[in-house]
């Protein structure tokens, strides 16, 4: 029997009225009673609806857990995760709430380290209600105290990468209208360097720690020290409401610098709802090893697990050889991915007891059929909950069936509440495919086409902070009908003709390498700030045996000059994380565009990095030698044998 299925909505799922849904609700326990009765009475109706039952199951979780956001959004004061996690507080002060490094930190000394968090930030740096700061800041549980201690001052927090430097830095930061930025003391180096910028901005620079020497930055560690543990008072966030930012998170999600979306009250319910349908109860272990900048790590990992009042165990950095042991030694129970954890996992050299741990649900995205096959057999019966679905996106889907490969299903009533269609795409000029009468075309059952979520109150777009370009980038408008407008989530989906729902690409202007998003022209602008190149068109290369793709470049070089190999390198070091460095460089005479001038990527993205193939001349960034090398045959067979780790 299917109908025990747990299954999850997606958190744009849950916007739901209660005018809407209470009859719908009425009408679905009708129906999936009548749909139970049927799949006991009738094994032939199971035969041909293999899946009714798990749709009837999911729909009805999506509605309970509308039901409940609509309360929220009803009850006054407005009841925030916060306040949940002040329940949490109350009903049970002595569970560990956060494992880390070996130390347990309990539920009510989590509310006191942030009590003290909110009273040093509002005696020093005076903040007032619905003062955006910017936080860069490693996963460390001080992360989670501040997040707590701006909340309970009712102030939005920037989450900012940590891999972050100079000119994204400036920017990430500035964006967001934060005129305050809390550093980890081990991140003052990399603030340093930006000085001068943010000083000129107005911004204050607050780092934790005790002691610090350069003058223009504040200390708020020995502040947070002396202040009082005492709760605070509500009335310091009385104007906080459902719609109210809660956090800025940063996106790569098209062209350019990283951008803020806005996330509401509403969508941090919305989202941490997630491990709720996923079947997590009050006694599981939650394993947080993904970066609680992104929304995987703080909203569906960290916020979730304050609904559910779990502890979590949480890790610096994601360690495939330590993995397990940790999952032994906390008994974690749901465990959090992305295509890249998998591999990694499935990368480690076999052990005997690797299916001695009680892990029994995984949920995250990107994982390959292949290497869920592989993972599931080394490491035994875990149930994978992928999903699909953009921070700032307002459609997703989540994987609530059997079927390998799929990462959800369409669904009539998912579809009458949030609609949305795959168009047609052309990859070659990287735009919607349109008819004579300028309207997209719907792509055709089993064709892949680019998905597009209408944008209607139920499901909105709010889009970028402090970027209203990009954010007119993400709309596209007269999709259907003259006049409508659509989110464009920038992936290339397909359905099939059962309904389910298959990811298979992400069009042109980003690429993931090492579970990151890479935005080109981002690289592109670095790039050309080396003094030989004139113009860079950067893209992701697949490699053999790894997720993603890596990042290469094809450049054309400036009258007269030869390629320097150390400036280049210098300048991507100097200014990129080490995910989104080209690691490959191909030297054009000129750059192929499009007919709208934009560069063609598809043809260079398939001829790849194989010397044997291409005639141009190719470079290798070599970390070793610190300096970009000329890619020779005996590089790209030592890279094929991953005798070269990449
Ligand atoms: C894990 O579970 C075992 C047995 O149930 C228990 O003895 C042990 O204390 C638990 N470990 C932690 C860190 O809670
Ligand atoms: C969907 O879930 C099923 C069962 O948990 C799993 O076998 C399948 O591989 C999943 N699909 C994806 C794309 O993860
Ligand atoms: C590249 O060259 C190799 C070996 O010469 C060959 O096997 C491969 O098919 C070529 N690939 C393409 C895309 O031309």
């Amino acid at each position: 029997m299917h109908l025990t299925v747990t299954f999850m909505p997606l958190y744009v799922y849950l916007s739901l009225y209660s005018c809407v849904l209470l009859p719908l609700w009425n009408m679905y326990v009708f129906l999936t009673a009548v749909a139970g009765l049927l799949l006991l009475a009738l094994p032939l109706v199971q035969t041909r609806f293999p899946y009714l039952g798990q749709d009837f199951a999911y729909i009805l979780r999506s509605i309970k857990l509308g039901i409940r956001l609509t309360k929220y959004k009803k009850v006054q004061p407005f009841y925030s995760i916060l306040d949940c996690f002040l329940d949490a507080v109350r009903s049970h002060p002595s569970k560990v709430f956060v494992h880390f490094e070996g130390r347990a930190h309990t539920y009510e000394e989590a509310d006191k380290h942030s009590n003290r968090v909110a009273r040093a930030l509002q005696a020093e740096v005076r903040l007032q209600e619905g003062d955006p700061v910017a936080l860069f800041l490693p996963n460390e549980p001080t992360f989670i105290w501040v997040w707590l201690g701006l909340a309970k001052l009712g102030c939005p927090a920037a989450l900012l990468n940590f891999n972050i430097r100079s000119k994204s830095l400036l920017h990430c930061f500035s964006c967001c209208g934060a005129k305050r930025l809390c550093v980890f003391a081990e991140l003052q180096d990399a603030v340093e360097e930006v000085l001068p910028t943010l000083k000129e901005q107005g911004i204050s620079v607050y780092l934790l720690s005790e002691t610090c020497s350069t003058q223009g930055i504040s200390t708020l560690s020995d502040k947070i020290r002396q202040a009082s543990d005492e709760p605070l008072s509500r009335d310091l966030r009385a104007n906080v409401n459902i719609k109210s930012t809660a956090l800025y998170i940063y996106t790569s999600g098209t062209t350019g610098l990283p951008k803020a979306a806005i996330v509401s009250h509403e969508r941090v319910w919305a989202a941490s709802f997630i491990q709720a349908v996923c079947g997590v109860t009050e006694n599981d272990i939650f394993y947080i090893n993904l970066p609680l900048y992104h929304s995987a790590g703080f909203l569906i990992g960290m916020a979730g697990a304050i609904e559910r009042g779990i502890t979590i165990i949480l890790r610096r950095k994601f360690s495939a050889s330590q993995f397990w042991d940790d999952c032994r030694k906390y008994n974690v129970t749901v465990m959090q991915y992305i295509g890249e954890t998998m591999r990694y996992l499935c990368n480690t050299p076999k052990k005997d007891n690797e299916k001695d741990h009680k892990v029994r649900v995984a949920i995250g995205n990107g994982v390959r059929t292949d290497i869920w096959s592989e993972f599931l057999s080394r490491f035994g019966d875990i149930k994978v909950r992928e999903l699909y679905a953009a921070t700032e996106g307002n459609i997703g889907f989540i994987n609530y069936t059997s079927k390998i490969g799929a990462v959800g299903r369409v669904n009539f009533v998912h579809r009458f509440f949030f609609p949305y269609t795959l168009i047609k795409f052309d990859i070659e000029k990287e735009e919607p495919v349109r008819n004579a009468d300028g309207l997209c075309v719907e792509a055709a059952r089993g064709e892949t086409g680019l998905l597009v979520g209408r944008v209607t109150q139920r499901s909105p777009f709010i889009g970028y902070a402090g970027n209203k370009q990009q954010t007119e980038k993400k709309r596209l408008r007269d999709v259907l009908k003259k006049g409508d407008l659509y989110f464009n989530t920038g992936d290339l989906l397909r359905f099939d003709s059962e309904n389910f729902v298959y990811f298979q690409d992400r069009v042109g202007d980003t690429f993931r390498w090492k579970g990151e998003n890479v935005a080109t022209s981002e690289v592109a602008d670095i790039l050309t700030m080396a003094h030989s190149i004139l113009e860079a068109n950067v893209y992701g290369v697949k490699v053999e045996g790894h997720e993603g793709r890596i990042g290469m470049a094809a450049v054309t070089l400036k009258e007269g000059e030869d390629f320097d190999c150390l400036d280049a390198y210098k300048q991507v070091v100097n200014y990129l994380p080490a995910y989104a460095r080209p690691r490959f460089i191909r030297i054009q005479p000129c750059l192929e565009m499009t007919g709208t001038f934009k560069m063609k990527k598809v043809k260079l993205v398939e001829e790849g990095f194989n010397p044997a193939n291409i005639t141009d001349p190719l470079y290798f960034l070599d970390p070793e030698k610190k300096t970009y090398v000329p890619l020779t045959e005996e590089i790209y067979k030592a890279i094929a044998s991953r005798e070269i780790k990449l």
